[in-house]
């Protein structure tokens, strides 16, 4: 069985997550129920996605020399993910994210440290891991001119590119134009339509994860709908990177975009009943596992 090789160039974080029944109004202060640190940064978690589904993957991004910086790279090195491009930084302190989960859903701060010395040319520095990548995904916790180089240097070496705009953010058309898949949430969408992006103008590339309300794409002819699982959620920090991280392993094992989004939607409905944005990823036994007791055999992905 050949693996897929799958780049990820992103964010590392350390997540620092309270749980408390309320979120505080501006002003306030309320005990929370618990805290606790966990890994995260949208790279590092489709990264572990894409891995424990059993994809080659590489990670390139930033960590500090700090103690936040070693347990990140020891929680990637444990997932087996390659780390030649993962480079620690003196000076400036690992990404954080300061997470709220309260009333069912989270809230995040991302304070991005060393993500921000993922620049253009650190990027240039890995063209040839670019190049030999079945797949190259990446997010907006970088800065956005080293997602645009990334883009370039996908279109130069034919390399399929998933961009996933996440946080939201306006992005120029051409770097639409040169990735392969755009996987924006319904708020991240709203921000893409301000410069008159539109589902129909992209077929099968703009694909839209709506949470809940499952995941929406146009094919050519018109509007496709591919549900959610409903499942009991814990906690749904990680639910995106994990389904597309799922997304890009199946796009990579040649699924079609409708069994890939079934495929991780799965994965995804999985994640969220653990803890921590990594805690309740699957692996691709667990995946087909939960679709054939869906029903979804179709969307299995055998060796
Ligand atoms: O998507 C969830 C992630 O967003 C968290 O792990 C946090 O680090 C932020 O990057």
């Amino acid at each position: 069985m050949t693996k897929p090789i799958i780049t990820v160039i992103g964010s590392i974080n350390m997540d620092l997550v309270v749980s408390a029944l309320r979120r505080p109004k501006a002003g306030e202060t309320i005990l929370g129920n618990d805290f606790q640190t966990s890994p995260g940064g949208k790279g590092a978690n489709q990264a572990v996605a894409a891995a424990r589904l059993g994809a080659e993957v590489h990670m390139i991004g930033c960590i500090g020399n700090d103690e936040f910086g070693s347990e990140l790279k020891t929680f990637l090195e444990r997932e087996t993910i390659f780390l030649n491009g993962v480079e620690p930084v003196t000076g400036i302190s690992s990404g954080v994210a300061l997470i709220t989960i309260a009333e069912a859903d989270n809230s995040i701060i991302v304070v991005p440290g060393t993500n921000k010395l993922v620049t253009p040319e650190y990027v240039r520095k890995y063209e040839e891991q670019i190049a030999t990548s079945d797949i190259v995904l990446t997010q907006l916790e970088i800065p956005i001119e080293s997602v645009e180089e990334i883009a370039r240097l996908c279109y130069k070496h034919q390399t399929p590119l998933i961009l996933n705009p996440a946080p939201a953010m306006e992005l120029n058309e051409n770097l639409i134009k040169l990735a392969s898949y755009i996987t924006p949430n319904e708020i991240e969408l709203a921000y893409l339509e301000k410069t008159e992006i539109e589902l129909s103008n992209y077929p099968e590339k703009l694909i839209v994860t709506q949470g809940k309300d499952g995941v929406i794409y146009h094919d050519g002819d018109g509007i496709c709908k591919v549900p959610s699982f409903i499942v009991p959620t814990v906690d749904t920090t990680g639910a995106g990177d994990t389904f597309n991280g799922a997304f890009a392993y199946a796009i990579s094992k040649n699924k079609n975009v409708k069994a890939a989004c079934n495929f991780a939607n799965a994965a995804a409905a999985l994640s969220v009943q653990k803890m921590g944005a990594q805690g309740g990823m699957p692996t691709k036994d667990e995946v087909n596992k939960f679709l054939r007791a869906q029903g979804i055999a179709n969307a299995e992905i055998r060796d």
